[in-house]
């Protein structure tokens, strides 16, 4: 049996690789670490907190020690570490939170791991697998080229710049230390189980309320956009067959102008919702732009699709009649989220946040 240490597995994407971890591999004992922050919610794995190769753990990845316990009571074999604070918006509010979880957090995992496996000898059949965002690259000229594996780092916001060291740290310890390290970065992920504080679910709920949708700027940044079920499968490819001590970015070539998407947004959210065409288009409303906006994100992902064989399943045409459709048919998890009742619940069950 292989026991594989998920971390930030009650987040949004984290939720969606453990479900799929957990059920495409049944010799595989899957540990969700995960503090439990406002952005961790359980209802997202309801269909798999009862398997057998499933365990939760609620734990801080700054705890260095909490964290080496975990590896010597679970006999870690991999690390697919998610955990992170991951809205651009908070981050400008309180970039130290971001540094504690994105740059101590990653360190203290890193430290555990080389503790554990070094310990033991050797790093044989043993890897860290960071999961990592394209917003380190910075940002991109309109019309112009792409962010591939060679791109020079230029994060702009603290989380991205948080993000940017928690990448430098992973390739420190595989160059220092020689710790088997793999990397990816990827785009804007969408899909079901996203916190509503983000911009796809968060405009659907507000379309479904009535209420306005809030547009930085003049909507014209960019942003490539993947089906967030494509990046678990992406990284399982990666985790399972990547090269060790590589990076592999992850994208869909999907670009869209924030207006033009939200435009889809209505159109859809509407037509599901049994409303005339165009009767939520006066909810767009426009305000002063983000701090440091990026431009234009565009990922390359051509070495993925190359080497490993990997192209996104979904059309983002058919992704977001799909997206759309979960949360209108999942307005309770919606509403258990919106109305913060989660977080009195996990109080209660998991003690102080
Ligand atoms: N969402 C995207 O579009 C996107 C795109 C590319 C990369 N990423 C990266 O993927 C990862 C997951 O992103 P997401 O959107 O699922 O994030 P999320 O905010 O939905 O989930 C983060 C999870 O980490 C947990 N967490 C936070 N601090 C913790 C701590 N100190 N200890 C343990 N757990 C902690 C939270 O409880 C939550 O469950 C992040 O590393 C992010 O940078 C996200």
């Amino acid at each position: 049996m292989k026991n594989i240490l998920i971390t930030g597995g009650a987040g949004f994407i984290g939720s969606h690789l453990v479900r799929l971890m957990v059920n495409k591999y049944p010799d595989y004992r899957i540990i969700n670490l995960d503090l439990l922050t406002y952005a961790g919610n359980l209802a997202n794995l309801k269909d798999v907190e009862n398997k057998p190769n499933y365990v939760f753990v609620k734990e801080d990845v700054c705890n260095l020690e909490g964290v080496q316990a975990i590896f010597d009571e679970y006999k870690i074999d991999g690390v697919i570490h998610l955990a992170a604070e991951s809205h651009v918006d908070r981050s400008i509010k309180d970039p130290f939170s971001f540094a504690r979880t994105n740059v101590i957090g990653t360190l203290s995992l890193l430290q555990a791991a080389k503790t554990a496996w070094a310990g033991g000898g050797d790093y044989t059949d043993k890897l860290f697998y960071h999961v990592s965002t394209d917003e380190v690259y910075g940002s991109l000229e309109l019309g112009g080229g792409f962010f591939t594996e060679q791109t020079k780092y230029a994060p702009h916001s603290p989380y991205s710049a948080s993000k940017a060291s928690s990448d430098h740290f992973v390739r420190a310890f595989h160059d220092t230390y020689g710790l088997p390290v793999k990397i990816s970065n990827c785009s804007n992920n969408y899909g079901s189980y996203q916190f509503p504080e983000k911009l796809i679910p968060l405009f659907i709920n507000n379309i479904i309320h009535n209420k306005p949708l809030p547009v930085y700027g003049k909507g014209e940044n960019i942003r490539d956009w993947l089906f967030v079920e494509d990046h678990a499968q992406a990284i399982d490819l990666i985790f399972h067959k990547g090269k060790v001590g590589d990076t592999y970015n992850i994208g869909g070539f999907n670009e869209w102008r924030n207006i033009d998407l939200i435009k889809v947004l209505i159109k859809v959210t509407d037509r599901l919702l049994g409303r005339k065409e165009g009767a939520s288009d006066k909810l767009i409303t426009y305000v002063t732009d983000r701090a440091g906006h990026d431009m234009r994100y565009a990922i390359d992902s051509t070495k993925l699709h190359e080497e490993l064989g990997w192209s996104p399943s979904l059309q983002f045409e058919e992704g977001i009649e799909k997206t759309v459709k979960w949360y209108l048919e999942n307005q309770e998890w919606l509403d258990f989220v919106t109305s913060g009742a989660y977080m009195e619940y996990y109080e209660e069950h998991y003690g102080n946040r």
